[in-house]
């Protein structure tokens, strides 16, 4: 009875174009499993930037690593025929590709320069990893909108606010191509 019923759902899903095969919900798995393990990650480091749990830099560098690791995979793990419900991947992705494509380029280059900071950390965490008070995000960013504004090269930022960086890729990404 029961594997009737999901069948029959199987078979719905199939009819109204959702992606639905073995082979589809294993890449959707995949990459929700990889999401999770880039959040993980970033919560360590967040974390250990602002003391709620104590710096270390082995823990800093396989955080930076994984993150590393997971962005640079982003762009294969999109097929179009595994994008749309049941997954929280957008159709829209097939739609937007250069951009989807431009922002998993964008982060996996900050997790680069993530992943090299945190291979030469320090046994304490030093002022010059840290991000200063001029560094606000948002409109009056080093990175900000404003006309005439320097671009800093991420290699030349802290360690923190390349973080910062990264998790703003992660928002713009998931505000555009996630299903909220
Ligand atoms: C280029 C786009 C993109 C970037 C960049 C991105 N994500 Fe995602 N993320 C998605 C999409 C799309 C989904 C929905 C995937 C699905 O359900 O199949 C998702 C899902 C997730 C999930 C939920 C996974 C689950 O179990 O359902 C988490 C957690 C997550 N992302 C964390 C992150 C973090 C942390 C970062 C940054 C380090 C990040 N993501 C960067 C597109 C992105």
């Amino acid at each position: 009875m029961k594997r009737a019923a999901a069948a029959a759902i199987l078979s719905l899903a199939c009819a109204s174009g959702v992606a639905a095969t073995n082979t589809d919900r294993a890449v959707v798995e995949a990459r929700q499993a990889s999401m999770k393990a880039m959040a993980g990650a970033a919560r360590t480091i967040a974390e250990m930037f602002n003391g709620k749990v104590a710096y270390d830099p082995g823990a800093f560098r396989a955080a930076a690593e994984t993150i590393r690791s997971h962005t640079g995979a982003l762009g294969t793990e999109f097929p179009s025929a595994s994008l749309g419900s049941p997954s929280g991947a957008k159709l829209e992705i097939d739609q937007a590709r250069p951009e989807f494509d431009a922002l998993a380029a964008h982060i996996a280059s900050l997790a680069d320069v993530l992943a090299a900071d945190a291979a030469r950390a320090p046994n304490d965490i030093t002022a010059d990893m840290r991000m200063g008070p001029g560094m606000v995000m948002g409109g009056g960013s080093l990175l900000g909108k404003r006309p005439g504004a320097v671009e800093i090269a991420p290699a030349k930022l802290p360690a923190e606010h390349v973080l910062h960086l990264i998790l703003q890729d992660c928002s713009s990404c998931h505000s555009k191509f996630r299903q909220q």
